[in-house]
C-alpha cells in the first residue's frame, strides 16, 4: 500500500453532468471525480457557472475574487458547493461570459458563441490560478486535471504567467475539438508574444488551446488504450500525431490511455428509474417490457420476431450515422427496426426525418436530446448501432452491455477495447459481448448486422452474449485508480536508478 497522502486534484471541465452535458465528457465529469472521491482523493471541480448550475446550487459559497485576470477578461469569483464527502464543484463566475441560455458552445441556433476563446481561456486562466503559487484559495491542488480544448489553455499559464504549484495532467477526450483561435486573440487571452511559438501555444500560426496543454504539461493521457496509439498516427492525429509520438516516447507515462468507465449507479438495468421494467443478468425476461415500452414511446410496430435495433448519438459523421442511414432501407426489408435519438448536423438530421416517414412503424426517429428516451433505448432494444469512424471511448457501447444490449460496432479506439467480437470461437470461450468490423463501409456494417441477426435468431447463443456483456464490471473503480496513480507519478522525476549486485539467480 503507498504511504503517499491522497491526492488532491482540481479537474477542470466545461461540462457536467446532469446539469450541464453535451456528450460523454458531461458523464466522466460527473463520475470520474466521484469515483476519485471515493476512493479517498480530495476533489474540486472546476467548471464555469452556466444558468443551469447558478439555479442547481443556490446556496453556493463565495471562496474569491479574481478581480485583475488580464487580458480582456473580466473579473471573476469562484463559488464553492459541496457535492458529497471529498467532492466538491467551484463554480466559476463571470455572468457576462457565462450566464446565458444556449449550449456551453452554441447558441441555440446552433451558432459557435463568438468569445469562445475568452469562455474557455478564463476557465483555463482560473484554473491554472487556482494551481499555482498565487491561488487565491485557502487550499491547493496536487495535481490539476484538464480536458479537452476548453481547460487545455492552463499549462500555457503556468509556463507564461504563473508558477505553478503542482504538476498538470491534460485528458484528450476528443482530438477533434482542438480550440483554434486567431493569432491576434494572443493579447486578449493575456499571453505573451513569446508564447507564440512551436514549443508554445503556436499551431500553423494560430492559437490552440490543445496543442498548447498537449506541449506543455507533464502527463498526456487520453480515454483508452487504443485510441492512445491510434492518435500518434497521422490517420486519427488530426495534425498532433508528431506531437504525440514525441510525448509517448519521451519517457514512461507521458501519454496513457485510461478506459473510462460507466456510472453505474445511473446505468443499472436492475434499478433504473427511467424504464419501463427492472431486469438483470438472471432475468433477462424484463426486457421484452422495455422493448413494448420502446416500441409505444416511439411509433414502432413490435411484432414479435422483429429485432429492434437502437442508436443514441451525436449527429456526426465521427459516428458514422450516415453509415446506418445508408443501410437503413436494407435492415427494414429484413424485418428490422429502427429506435434513433440523437441531434446535431442537419442534414443527417433531416435525412433520417425522411427516413421516418417513409417507414412508418418500422423507422422511428427523434431528433433532441432525451436523457430518459436514451436508457429506454438501451433497455428496450435488442442491439445497439455504433459504427463510429473513430471513437475516444464511447460510453454508449458500455451502457449497451450493461444493459444485456449488445453493442455492433466499428472496431475503433475505446470500442475496439470494449467490445469483443462474437465467433463461434469468442462464444465457445465465453469472451464475445457483440459485434464488430474494420472497413468504415456500409457494406460491412450491413453484413455484420446480419451476422448479428443470425445469432439473435438462437436465443441461447444470444442470451450467453447478452451475459457475457452484463457480467464485467464497467464500473468508475479500476479507472479511478489507474488515474490516482498518474497523479501520484506524474511530473515526478523517475527514481534514480541505484546500480545493484547481481542478484543471486533462483533456481
Ligand atoms: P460522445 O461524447 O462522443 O458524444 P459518448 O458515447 O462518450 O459519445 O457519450 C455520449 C453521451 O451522450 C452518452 O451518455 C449518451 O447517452 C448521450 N447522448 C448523446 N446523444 C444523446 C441524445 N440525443 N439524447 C440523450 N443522450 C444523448
Ligand atoms: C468524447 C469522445 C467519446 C468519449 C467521451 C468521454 O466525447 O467522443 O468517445 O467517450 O469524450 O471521454
Amino acid at each position: 500500500m503507498s504511504t503517499q497522502p491522497p491526492p488532491k486534484v482540481l479537474f477542470a471541465t466545461s461540462e457536467i453532468a446532469p446539469w450541464v452535458k453535451t456528450g460523454g465528457l458531461g458523464d466522466v465529469s460527473a463520475a470520474l471525480p466521484a469515483a476519485l472521491a471515493d476512493a479517498g482523493a480530495d476533489v474540486r471541480v472546476l467548471v464555469p457557472g452556466y444558468p443551469a448550475l447558478l439555479a442547481a446550487f443556490p446556496g453556493r459559497v463565495e471562496c474569491a475574487r479574481i478581480e485583475r485576470p488580464g487580458g480582456a477578461f473580466l473579473p471573476a469569483r469562484i463559488a464553492r458547493a459541496p457535492l458529497r464527502p471529498g467532492l466538491e464543484l467551484l463554480l466559476l463566475e463571470c455572468p457576462a461570459l457565462y450566464d446565458r441560455h444556449g449550449g456551453p458552445y452554441q447558441d441555440r441556433a446552433g451558432a459557435e458563441w463568438p468569445d469562445n476563446s475568452l469562455r474557455f481561456g478564463l476557465l483555463s486562466k482560473a484554473a491554472a490560478l487556482l494551481a499555482s503559487t498565487d491561488t487565491p484559495l485557502d487550499w491547493s491542488p496536487s495535481i490539476l486535471h484538464c480536458n479537452d480544448w476548453q481547460s487545455a489553455l492552463a499549462p500555457a499559464y503556468l509556463r507564461y504567467r504563473l508558477r505553478p504549484a503542482c504538476p498538470s495532467v491534460v485528458t484528450i477526450h476528443n482530438l477533434a475539438f482542438q480550440g483554434v483561435f486567431g493569432a491576434e486573440r494572443l493579447d486578449a487571452l493575456d499571453l505573451p508574444p513569446r508564447a507564440l511559438a512551436i514549443d508554445g501555444v503556436e499551431f500553423h500560426g494560430q492559437v490552440s488551446f490543445l496543442k498548447a496543454g498537449l506541449q506543455l504539461c507533464d502527463c498526456v493521457t487520453t480515454v483508452s488504450p487504443t485510441y492512445a496509439r491510434e492518435i500518434c498516427e497521422p490517420a486519427h492525429g488530426c495534425g498532433l500525431d508528431g506531437l504525440l509520438r514525441h510525448r509517448r516516447d519521451r519517457g514512461a507515462g507521458e501519454l496513457r490511455g485510461i478506459l473510462n468507465g460507466i456510472d453505474t449507479a445511473l446505468w443499472n438495468p436492475a434499478t433504473d428509474p427511467s424504464i419501463a421494467a427492472p431486469y438483470d443478468a438472471g432475468a433477462l425476461g424484463g426486457k421484452r417490457a422495455n422493448r413494448s415500452a420502446l416500441a409505444r414511446r416511439m411509433g414502432l410496430d413490435a411484432s414479435a420476431g422483429a429485432p429492434f435495433l437502437g442508436m443514441i448519438s451525436r449527429m456526426t459523421a465521427q459516428k458514422g450515422v450516415d453509415l446506418v442511414l445508408e443501410i437503413a432501407p436494407a435492415l427494414v426489408a429484413r424485418g428490422a427496426r429502427l429506435a434513433i435519438l440523437g441531434s446535431g448536423d442537419a442534414t443527417l438530421e433531416a435525412a433520417w426525418r425522411e427516413l421516418a416517414a417513409a417507414h412508418p412503424r418500422r423507422i422511428a426517429v427523434e431528433i433532441g436530446f432525451d436523457e430518459a428516451l436514451a436508457h429506454l433505448i438501451e433497455a428496450g432494444a435488442d442491439a445497439f448501432l455504433m459504427p463510429s469512424r473513430f471513437e475516444p471511448c464511447g460510453l454508449n457501447q458500455m451502457y449497451s452491455l450493461a444493459y444485456g444490449t449488445p453493442p455492433i460496432v466499428r472496431a475503433t479506439g475505446g470500442l475496439a477495447d470494449t467490445v469483443v467480437d462474437c465467433t463461434p470461437r469468442t462464444l465457445a470461450e465465453g469472451s464475445a459481448n457483440g459485434f464488430s468490423f474494420v472497413e468504415p463501409h456500409a457494406a460491412a456494417l450491413l453484413e455484420t448486422v446480419e451476422r448479428a441477426l443470425a445469432v439473435w435468431r438462437d436465443r441461447r447463443a444470444w442470451r450467453k452474449l447478452q451475459r457475457n456483456g452484463m457480467a464485467r464490471d464497467w464500473s468508475w473503480g479500476t479507472a479511478a485508480r489507474e488515474y490516482a496513480g498518474l497523479y501520484r507519478s506524474c511530473g515526478r522525476e523517475p527514481p534514480p536508478v541505484v546500480p545493484q549486485a547481481a542478484a543471486p539467480t533462483r533456481p
